[in-house]
This record gives structure tokens, sequence and C-alpha cells, in this order.
């Protein structure tokens, strides 16, 4: 799978942690930056990955802030997008089960590292169940 991933300054270490998580997993992963503890503005990163999705560049997108607020708050603005945060296992299953999430948004600051790579494997392996979700994401 093709997996898209950005953060900010404050997700940065979260960022490379999961990069390699993915690889050992076998999934290609588009890193489009940060590429250090520089301090940045979280809106680009959001961006550039949230195109990639829109443009099916990559199947999801993760994307990790201090809080993950901002990148969520970002991502969503884009209508091609629906961007869960997500601070455990349960969140990452059911928004991709209810909400068809297609971007994870982490908050490096607020979230345990260690169950940040089950929380991925999660929200990449979960399927959207359709039915009364898909009626109500029509409604968005
Ligand atoms: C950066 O200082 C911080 O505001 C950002 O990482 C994020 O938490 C924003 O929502």
């Amino acid at each position: 799978m093709i997996v898209g991933i950005a953060s900010d300054h404050g997700g940065y270490t979260l960022k490379e942690q999961i990069s390699k998580f993915l690889n050992r997993k076998d999934h290609t992963v588009k890193d489009f930056g940060a590429y250090s503890i520089t301090s940045c503005d979280y809106p680009d990163y959001a961006n550039l990955v949230c195109d990639a999705v829109e443009h099916n560049e990559v199947k999801y997108g993760i994307l990790i802030c201090g809080t993950g607020i901002g990148m969520s708050m970002v991502a969503n603005r884009n209508p091609a997008i629906r961007a869960g945060l997500c601070k455990d296992n349960e969140t990452a299953l059911l928004t991709r089960q209810h909400n068809n999430a297609n971007v994870l948004c982490l908050g490096a600051r607020v979230t345990n590292p260690s169950l940040v790579n089950n929380i991925v494997e999660t929200f990449i392996n979960a399927e959207f169940e359709g039915g009364r979700h898909e009626k109500r994401i029509k409604k968005f």
C-alpha cells in the first residue's frame, strides 16, 4: 500500500517512527516533510498530503503535529478528505469503519508513542462498513 505522510516540527520524530514501521511492513511511504525539527507551519504539509490523497497518488494520508488538531482542521477543509484525529486503536478502527476516513491525524504531544504503530496498522487495515454510514457521509 502507498501511504503519504507529513508532519510539522512537533510531529517530526513520530513521523520518522511511523515511516520506519510502515517500511518494515513492506508499505511504500511517500514523505512530504517536514524533514527536521526546525519550526514550520503545519498547513503547508497537511495540504501536500491531502492533494496526494485527492489525486489517488497515495491510498491514505497520515498527518502529525503537536496535538493533531491543526492538521485535522486543515485536512478537513479539502472536500475530498475525511480526516480523523485518533488517540487509540478504537478511534482509528471506527473512523475507517464508520467515517471512511482517508487521512489519519495524530498528536505527538498527546499520544503515547508506544501505541502509535498499532494505531496506524489498525487504520490502514480496517474496512469501511458502508450501509447506513454511506448515507451519512453523503450528507457531509
Ligand atoms: C506547533 O507549535 C503546534 O501548534 C502544532 O504542532 C499543532 O499542535 C497545531 O495544532
